[in-house]
């Protein structure tokens, strides 16, 4: 499952993302995706009866095995739109799998600039550990005005692009190897 991009016009962290799911899709995983608009959320609440709008998208991320996140980097770190639909993953904190509990994390940050790609990378990191996630060990730090993707997923970048095929084979093998029912340790 997807996670991220930009509500802006040629959102350069949805064709990473979207990037991410081909190759991960060429190794035989079943793609779903919520970027931009479809995390146009409300603020999340703890307690708060859940939208309707918002329960596709708790769904998908309940049943998935694997997770790709990209998010652009806003003001130096996560946007808050990538950020919020993550702080709905609390309504998964009761399940036999809490939050992204033994699940692969493959993570994108796209900013224009190397330090907020980087710090971007380092702070979803730190997001996907607390939601007891497993970052994959490659994560992709881009910068938009050195690199660019086309709407089909295309970049002239050949390191980039050999990375972005690295990571996704990381994610599919860890969701192999770990499998998703497996019994939670807590
Ligand atoms: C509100 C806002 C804040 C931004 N802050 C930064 C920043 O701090 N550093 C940076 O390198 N790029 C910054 N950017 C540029 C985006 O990171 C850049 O456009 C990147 O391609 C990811 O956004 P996109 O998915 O919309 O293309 C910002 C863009 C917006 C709209």
């Amino acid at each position: 499952m997807g996670i991220g991009g930009s509500v802006d016009a040629g959102s350069q962290s949805d064709r990473v993302l979207r990037a991410v799911l081909s190759a991960v899709s060429r190794l035989g995983a079943d793609v779903e995706v919520f970027s931009g608009l479809d995390l146009d959320l409300p603020p999340y609440h703890s307690n708060a009866v859940l939208p309707e709008t918002t329960r596709d998208y708790v769904e998908a991320v309940r049943r998935a095995d694997a997770v790709v996140i990209s998010s652009p980097g806003y003001h130096g770190t996560v946007s808050g739109l990538v950020k919020n639909a993550l702080d709905y993953l609390e309504e998964l904190r009761g399940d036999r799998r809490p939050y992204l509990d033994g699940r692969p994390v493959a993570l994108i940050a796209v900013a224009r600039g190397w330090q907020a790609s980087v710090a971007t990378l380092g702070t979803l990191r730190q997001v996907v550990h607390a939601l007891r996630g497993w970052p994959t060990p490659l994560g992709l730090a881009i910068n938009s005005s050195v690199t660019t993707f086309d709407q089909d997923g295309g970049t002239p970048d050949a390191s980039m692009a050999g990375a972005l095929e690295v990571m996704a084979g990381q994610v599919v093998d860890f969701a192999r190897c770990w499998g998703a029912d497996r019994p939670s340790p807590s």
